[in-house]
């Protein structure tokens, strides 16, 4: 397939399946748009990823992806991408724009009343030099708790191909986010990987108390509608939105996904 379209496409990034909480959210500001969803499922997941084995990893496949795709804009829809190579993207590729994604630390700090607020993240995110420095920048008066989870951002790809999970299993993910001291309790958890927010429900049902779960996709999706501004009198591109696996291979469930979304598959 090419984008040899009048305004050129969107490029939306995750390592899986969880950039579709963004693209939605962008899809919805910048409808005269196409897009492309790259899901570099043959790398997932990042969290485990050594961190310079992932940012060669995230450069060489950009190389091939603007050059194949020549799209306007980049929404880098992974927190765990976006806070290890973001700034070597837009080093290695001055030309072109990158939003990212990373923790919404300041938000939260921002709008917290107990002052205690947790960042739920994979654990590539949580040891990230980008996620202290955020932390250090905009929330040193709050107590910020890390929670780096080994298994989320495979249970969520799982929950919404359809498959079941079980309650415990959640309870215990989310369970060191609730934190109590001195008399007052965690009141915000950051959805900091952009899988989670299609468990938010699950989330809000199996809590211990009632937090703000904040999902960052809506304003991932006005900060990019701001740096590529409506064109007047272009439409959407008929049939034009697809989705890339660098697999090249998703499976059954993952295909009728992506149809789910209006995308087409490789
Ligand atoms: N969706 C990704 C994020 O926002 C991470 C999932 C993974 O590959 O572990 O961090």
């Amino acid at each position: 397939m090419t984008a040899n379209n009048m305004s050129r496409p969107v490029l939306v990034f995750d390592s899986g399946i969880g950039g579709l909480t963004v693209l939605r959210e962008a899809r919805v500001l910048m409808p005269e748009r196409g897009f492309i969803y790259v899901a570099d499922d043959a790398g997932f997941p990042y969290g485990g990823w050594e961190e310079q084995a992932l940012t060669s990893r995230i450069l060489s496949l950009f190389e091939k992806l603007l050059s194949d795709y020549r799209p306007e804009i980049c929404i880098i829809a992974c927190n765990t991408a976006f806070t290890l190579a973001g700034a070597a993207l837009r080093e290695k590729f001055p030309e072109m724009t990158f939003v990212g994604t990373v923790p919404a630390i300041k938000p939260a700090a921002e709008r917290t009343r107990s002052g205690l607020v947790s960042v739920l993240a994979t654990p590539g995110t949580v040891k990230r030099a980008y996620t202290r420095d955020l932390i250090q920048s905009f929330a040193t008066q709050c107590h910020v708790r890390l929670v780096g989870s080994e298994n989320l951002a495979r249970m969520a790809e799982a929950y919404i191909r359809g498959e079941s999970l079980s309650d415990d299993d959640i309870r215990s993910e989310i369970a060191p986010c609730f934190v109590e001291m001195d008399g007052k309790k965690t009141d915000i958890v950051v959805l900091a990987c952009t899988h989670y927010p299609f468990m938010a429900n699950l989330f809000r049902r199996l809590a211990p108390w009632p937090v703000d779960w904040l999902d960052p996709a809506e304003a991932i999706a006005r900060q990019a509608r701001r740096k590529v501004p409506l064109v007047d009198g272009v439409d959407h591109p008929e049939d034009f939105d697809f989705a890339v696996f660098t697999s090249g291979n998703p499976d059954f469930a993952t295909r009728r996904l992506m149809q789910g979304f209006g995308l087409s598959t490789n």
